[in-house]
């Protein structure tokens, strides 16, 4: 058995995600240990959830800083001291400037609601109701300087039900959510999928953008 993958987890809101992956470890489907969960906002229920769950847990509020350098060094700081193998953006409503995207290469992993490359950015349930779509999905990717840009390494799909509502859309969307952050975790636990540049090799199988995986 490949030994734990230890985690930071970044956060700005709800945190349903972060319980998600706690909930994995907790029932020991995913081998890992957080090592810290970090908030740029003091409100987030996230933070509350990592204290219930005697996890470490810190606000840098971002309102302190002058600019998003200042800000991503203190970050670059925090978590280099942590040594951790990934690090996991769960609703981390910042973009993370260059200098912090290459410090940590192949190793921040980030969790989107759309099926991506379609609707970076906010409000994708609104845009998928809007355009008529007839799917929608999540997707989870390595973090590269972009807009919810990197290389994909999974998605789930679903169909859009006739008269659902954004709540309702975005409902079963954060279902997937807590299903597949973990399950990919724990696929990088295990050693089945191999990041190299922008190639992702899952189960010795090359994928470059995610195609038939989770379909
Ligand atoms: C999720 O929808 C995730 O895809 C997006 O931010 C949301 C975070 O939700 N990046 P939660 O805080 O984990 O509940």
């Amino acid at each position: 058995m490949s030994k734990k993958i230890t985690l930071a987890v970044l956060l700005s809101g709800s945190g349903t995600n972060l319980q998600a992956i706690i909930n994995s470890i907790n029932n020991g489907k995913l081998q890992a240990d957080i090592k810290i969960v970090i908030s740029n906002n003091k409100n987030a229920f996230g933070l509350e959830r990592a204290k219930q769950c005697g996890l470490k847990n810190l606000c840098i509020d971002d309102q302190a800083f002058k600019d998003r350098e200042t800000y991503d060094k203190k970050l670059i700081q925090i978590i280099s001291k942590e040594n951790v193998d990934f690090i996991v953006l769960a609703g981390f409503m910042r973009i993370l400037g260059s200098n912090f995207v290459k410090r940590f290469p192949n190793k921040i992993l980030n969790i989107h609601p759309s099926l991506l490359p379609k609707y970076p950015g906010l409000n994708t349930h609104r845009k998928v109701l809007d355009n008529k779509d007839k799917e929608h999905g999540v997707t989870v990717h390595l973090v590269d300087e972009g807009l919810d840009s990197g290389p994909i390494i999974g998605f789930m799909k679903l169909d859009v039900s006739e008269g659902e509502n954004e709540s309702e859309l975005e409902s079963r969307i954060h279902k997937l959510e807590h299903f597949i952050y973990p399950k990919i975790l724990s696929q990088l636990q295990e050693g089945r999928v191999l990041i190299d540049d922008s190639k992702i090799k899952i189960d010795e199988i090359f994928y470059e953008n995610g195609k038939e995986y989770f379909n």
